[in-house]
């Protein structure tokens, strides 16, 4: 099977997740697409869908999907996305795409957190994957310079802008052996508005597409 084949099989499977009349928060991204795409098949059942960023509420309105605001729904069942890293813990790395913060107010706002990826990204140690953290553009350099004494090299991600108007830097060279400490470290820097590690609410349930089928971590 392909990356891509996997992604798609983990998605389908979070489909058995959604119950009628629920309103779900949906994920950004590849795979989080993917769980979009599969949505379409059931979505008389949904009442409608809070999206993590403006390419899925796009994506969800194409599709019929009623997108509403987090404001206006209270706390959610279900929260289904992707992730760029993922630990047995079912702790998380997030924010390739860009949508973290909002990825992480859906994440946190919901019961269940079902994370869907293909089996290249469990790992054992996060850190390989560059964590991305978004920052209010005029603190950028102060915030590079406290991720530089803690040891990452920050690199500013080029001609992006967040859906919140700010930017990212991603981390390279870190070596995450504590998530839980690292991300309240990083939250404590002024001007970073969130980290892209998912650890303090991690996911509850992880699908991961393999060659051997749709694996269950929980
Ligand atoms: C977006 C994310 C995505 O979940 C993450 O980047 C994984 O993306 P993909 O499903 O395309 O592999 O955190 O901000």
């Amino acid at each position: 099977m392909t990356p891509d084949e996997k992604k798609k099989a983990a998605a389908l499977a979070a489909l058995e997740y959604v119950e009628s009349g629920w309103v779900v928060g949906v994920g950004t991204g590849s795979t989080a697409n993917h769980f979009i795409d599969a949505l379409a098949r059931i979505k008389g059942k949904l009442d409608g869908a809070v999206a993590s960023s403006n390419a899925t509420a796009e994506r969800l309105k194409k599709i019929g999907v009623p997108v509403l605001e987090l404001n206006a729904t209270g706390d959610l069942p279900l929260y289904v996305d992707g992730a760029d890293e993922a630990t047995r813990h079912l702790h998380l790395i997030k924010g390739g795409g860009g949508a973290l913060t909002r990825e992480k107010i859906v994440a946190a706002a919901s019961r269940k957190f079902i994370c869907i990826a293909d089996d290249s990204k469990l790992v054992d140690t996060l850190g390989r994957f560059p964590l991305p953290l978004e920052v209010i553009p005029m603190a950028r350099s102060y915030v590079a310079r406290q991720l530089v004494k803690l040891g990452g090299a920050p690199a500013l991600r080029e001609k992006f802008t967040t859906d919140n108007g700010n930017v990212i830097l991603d981390v390279h060279n870190l070596k995450i052996l504590n998530p839980v400490e690292l991300e309240e470290k990083l939250d404590h820097i002024a001007g970073v508005v969130t980290n892209g590690l998912f650890a303090r609410r991690p996911a509850d349930v992880l699908l991961l597409g393999s060659d051997q089928g749709v694996k269950r971590v929980t």
